[in-house]
């Protein structure tokens, strides 16, 4: 049996600046906040809400400004475990403030090639109180295909692909060649955990002077492109970069745009993701990222 993560759960970040995630959180995304239960290694905390679960996203104050973990769901976490010691993949158990941060009953985590942290969970706890956004009012996409996807950006690209495939046990769903100049291209790689056509996707680092994100963007997805084109409003007349303007994906068909969070990582915030079926999915191969628009602020053709 091959041992496989079925959701993306959760995803924590180390943010600067609490109050500006706060502001973006609840007023253009349309997430509820919450005061996390326990504070994070002494630091300040929040929780943020998308569905019933009693958290989606974890945000502790520090200066990283960047993706600090991704929860992965899983059946069984000791068997996760003796999977990764056949693997030779260090790990450790979560600690009892860090299972009570996230509300989940077991976690364990470990890295990956670029250091990235992902943890495997089971028992994320549901809210005593239904979710309602009062910004979002068709809801977000989530159940069992999680909270939506996350895209990193690696110093060491095939062995993030090799990572995914053999600890994650994600299936490839498709690639897109990203030409970016005559001659120099490079490859995405998506992939898919449950019917959500890409939980997790990996890009190369781009060769650029100074800091790179480890995480490129997180997706979140409702169900009408109503509530796309609100979002998109709000995060503008809030003064946050949106920063490529609404287009669509040649792989997942999402409808799109991205804005940039407090912390610099973009957010993608979506409708009509295509669902994968493994049964009669094939694998494909695309040679841009956008059939339309997503063009940025300095795109001479915005
Ligand atoms: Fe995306």
């Amino acid at each position: 049996m091959s041992i496989s993560v079925h959701e993306l759960g959760y995803l924590g970040f180390e943010v600067s600046d609490l109050r500006a995630w706060e502001n973006f959180a609840s007023n253009v995304l349309g997430l509820e906040v919450l005061p996390a239960p326990v504070a994070a290694d002494g630091k300040a905390a929040r929780l943020l809400r998308m569905d019933d679960a009693v958290q989606r996203f974890v945000l502790a104050e520090g200066p990283a400004d960047d993706c600090a973990f991704a929860g992965w769901r899983v059946d069984d976490v000791a068997e996760f475990g003796r999977k990764l010691d056949a693997l030779g993949v260090k790990w450790a158990k979560g600690s009892a403030p860090e299972l009570e941060l996230r509300g989940v009953d077991a976690m364990l985590h470990f890295r990956d090639p670029d250091g990235n942290r992902h943890e495997v969970f089971s028992g994320l706890k549901k809210a005593s109180k239904p979710f309602a956004s009062s910004k979002v009012a068709s809801g977000f996409v989530t159940g069992g295909a999680g909270l939506g996807h996350a895209v990193y950006q690696s110093a060491d690209y095939p062995a993030a692909v090799a990572f995914a495939q053999s600890v994650l046990g994600l299936k490839i769903s498709d690639y897109i060649d990203v030409t970016v100049a005559p001659g120099m291209s490079f490859e995405v790689a998506f992939f898919h955990a449950n019917e959500r056509h890409h939980s997790y996707a990996v890009a190369p680092r781009p060769p650029i002077p100074g800091p790179v994100k480890r995480m490129h963007h997180f997706m979140l997805e409702t169900r009408t492109v109503a509530d796309v084109g609100l979002a998109r409003d709000r995060c503008a007349a809030a003064g946050f970069p949106v920063a490529m303007d609404i287009g669509q994906h040649p792989n997942d068909k999402m409808v799109s745009f991205y804005g940039q969070t407090p912390s610099g990582v973009l957010v993608e915030f979506g409708c009509g993701g295509l669902l994968v079926d493994d049964a009669d999915w094939t694998i494909g191969r695309f040679t841009q990222m956008s059939e339309w628009g997503h063009r940025g602020p300095a795109s001479p053709t915005a």
